[in-house]
């Protein structure tokens, strides 16, 4: 029976060490030692409840249950936001298990365990091997964030003649920047100020638009596509000019309230909003295949997995100050 180490969410919002203990392993369950976790913005939605936080794991298998078929002790693994769906319904048949009605997701199931751990139990079936050359730390933010932005960009059909705005230069958005530029997009970055333009356009971004210069967005070319990874909902009225007829805007951020947006001009120029939640599994896979022929790496700055750092780096990240995604790494 494994006993292990797990980071809460706590009432006044103080991550709190504990333990955690899982039954006997079973089925294709696999027992696995945490070497990386990401700091993901959605963490910070849930920091005041009483459940494991971190969704963003990298890990070395250290046991195996009965039904496991392909993976073995030592292999690299990561996980993300998904960790279980039922198997049989439409949804899951056709590769779309984000939406089955029986996943188990990050926040409403498994509140036992997270990536802020020292070990976690998950099934393989929701587990993705690491590709060789990417490191468990450059690996750790690509299980959410990461398969985030190329979910939006490639289950959504992006072309490589589109222009492509990313709204919000974080931790999704740098690695969106980095994605739709392999894609062969013209990428327009949108930022609240101009002080991520140098480090944007070595991501690959074409051009740099400050949001606070600006009454209304106007990229050198109409956007056929619009990502938005900003923390909170965007002055939809500033974007609407930028978009290009027929365009996709892709909302992200993770808000509460109603979505709302300049109406007639949704019709005038026949843009489509298409909303979404992290990435099925063959598009994960995708994604870290990706990655790895393409170089793609995320920005990162690492703090040791304890009480303390974990608190330090969630305060950072709320005040907008992590460069560009938190890794905490095990002492
Ligand atoms: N849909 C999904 O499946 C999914 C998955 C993962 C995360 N999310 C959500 O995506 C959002 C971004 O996550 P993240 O991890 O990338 O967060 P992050 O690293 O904090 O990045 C968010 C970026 O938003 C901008 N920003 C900061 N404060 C802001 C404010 N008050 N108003 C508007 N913009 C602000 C900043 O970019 P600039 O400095 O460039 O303006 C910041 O870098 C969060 O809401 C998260 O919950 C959604
Ligand atoms: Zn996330
Ligand atoms: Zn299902």
């Amino acid at each position: 029976m494994p006993t292990f180490t797990v980071y809460k969410g706590r009432k006044d919002g103080k991550v709190t060490k504990s333990e955690t203990s899982k039954p006997d392993l079973k089925g294709d369950e696999v027992f696995l030692k945490v070497t990386a976790s990401g700091l993901c913005g959605t963490d910070l939605h849930y920091r005041e409840q009483d459940m494991a936080l971190g969704h963003e794991g990298v890990g070395v298998v250290e046991e195996v249950g009965p039904h496991v078929t392909y993976m073995k002790k030592g292999d690299r693994v990561g996980w993300g936001y998904e960790h279980d769906s039922c198997g049989h319904c439409e949804h899951c048949l056709k590769g779309a298990e984000t939406y089955c009605p029986e996943r188990a997701m990050y926040a409403s199931a498994d509140l036992d365990q997270g990536s802020f751990a020292s070990h976690a139990v998950w099934r393989e079936a929701f587990l993705f091997p690491i590709p060789d050359n990417l490191s468990d730390e450059d690996a750790a933010p690509l299980m959410c964030g990461g398969c985030t932005v190329f979910n939006a960009l490639h289950a959504y059909d992006t072309q490589p003649t589109e222009a492509v705005g990313v709204m919000g230069v974080g931790g999704l958005g740098h690695l969106a920047i980095q994605f739709a530029a392999k894609m062969g997009c013209h990428v327009v970055a949108l930022s609240g100020s101009d002080s991520k333009k140098e480090e944007a356009t070595k991501l690959g971004a074409n051009e740099f638009i400050a949001m606070k210069d600006v009454k209304e967005v106007k990229a050198s070319r109409p956007l056929n596509r619009l990502l938005v990874t900003t923390s909170a909902q965007p002055d939809w009225e500033k974007l609407i000019p930028a978009m290009a007829p027929g365009a996709t805007i892709h909302p992200l951020s993770v808000s509460e309230g109603n979505f709302s947006i300049p109406y007639m001009p949704l019709l005038l120029k026949g843009l489509r909003i298409q909303g979404s939640v992290v990435a099925p599994r063959f598009i994960q896979r995708r994604m870290l295949e990706f990655a790895a022929f393409h170089g793609i790496k995320p920005v990162i700055e690492k703090f040791p997995m304890n009480e303390e750092s974990i608190n330090r780096a969630m305060d950072k990240l709320n005040d907008g100050d992590v460069h560009y995604r938190g890794v905490f790494i095990p002492e």
